[in-house]
């Protein structure tokens, strides 16, 4: 029987899956670029499972002290930190397995480069790394650059690998390759910005999250780092160059249509107040 407290737990993340916007990105990428259909299910749960675990790490007491994720009481503070690191290793261990087996029908190389790539961008120099960055707390000296190279590796690598890994275990071409991988970086990066004009603007009504978290703990914000009008502007130029490469792919736009929820606006994500202000 596995032990119920950790089940319960591993329950209650699952049922909050968040927008699943990666796992259908991957998904439809995979496809387009010819995974069977198991292939490219099994790379978008497991991107998915690696992407919620690392929610739970990023609220947990000892980073960002959050209470509220997804609309509800974070894992930890439902469960306990000890059954909520648990449960997120549970996910880690499920979603490299599934990364694993959503490899299997691809060539030896496109194997090989696809284990660097999961390494390069999850690993000390990508998430894990962004994250410790991010640990550093640089309320004094943040630089909008230094802001942006620990989003573009807390946030940013995510997103690399949620385009790049099924292209690049499927058929894609260097050129697609080279251009989703571009693309990825620059959705994270925007996203990012998102989140850190929302940290600051937002109510965690609005957001469903902990709100405020950057500025109490002296998290790089861009919004710290340069203020609220130049954090929009950059947010508005890191769209719009991520337009023009989308509109780079090979093939007509149809066929990239599943990107396209990747494509934070403004709209979409700022609070009233600032939209009106924009
Ligand atoms: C965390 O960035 C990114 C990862 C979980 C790797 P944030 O700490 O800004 O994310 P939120 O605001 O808590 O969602
Ligand atoms: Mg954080
Ligand atoms: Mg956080
Ligand atoms: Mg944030």
């Amino acid at each position: 029987m596995r032990e119920p407290r950790l089940a319960a737990a591993i329950g209650d993340l699952l049922a909050r899956p968040g927008s699943l916007v990666r796992a259908v990105a991957a998904y439809l990428v995979g496809i387009e670029m010819g995974l069977v259909e198991e292939s490219a299910r099994a790379i978008a749960c497991g991107l998915e499972y690696l992407h919620t675990a690392s929610l739970v790490f990023d609220d947990l007491p000892s980073m960002d002290d959050a209470r509220l994720r997804r609309g509800a009481a974070c894992l930890h503070v439902t469960h306990g930190e000890g059954i909520a690191v648990l449960a997120a290793l549970a996910l880690v261990n499920r979603g490299y397995g599934l990364l694993w087996q959503g490899m299997q029908g691809s060539s030896a190389v496109r194997r090989a480069r696809a284990g660097s790539l999961i390494d390069q961008c999850l690993g000390p120099d990508g998430l894990t790394g962004g994250q410790a960055y991010d640990l550093a707390g640089w309320r004094q000296e943040q630089s909008p650059a230094e802001v942006a190279e620990v989003a573009a590796r807390k946030t940013g690598a995510l997103l690399r690998l949620t385009l790049v890994l099924p292209a690049l275990c499927g058929r894609a071409s260097e050129r697609e390759i080279r251009l989703l991988d571009r693309l990825a970086l620059l959705r994270g990066l925007a996203y990012q910005a998102a989140d850190d004009l929302k940290d600051v603007t937002a109510t965690a009504e609005e957001t469903g999250k902990s709100a405020g978290r950057d500025e109490l703990l002296g998290r790089p914000n861009l919004v710290a780092a340069e203020g609220l009008d130049a954090a929009l502007a950059r947010f508005s130029r890191l769209v719009e160059v991520g337009d023009r490469v989308q509109g780079a792919l090979p093939g007509d736009a149809t066929r990239w249509g599943m990107l396209d929820a990747l494509r934070v606006t403004a709209p979409a994500i700022l609070p009233k107040g600032i939209k009106e202000a924009i």
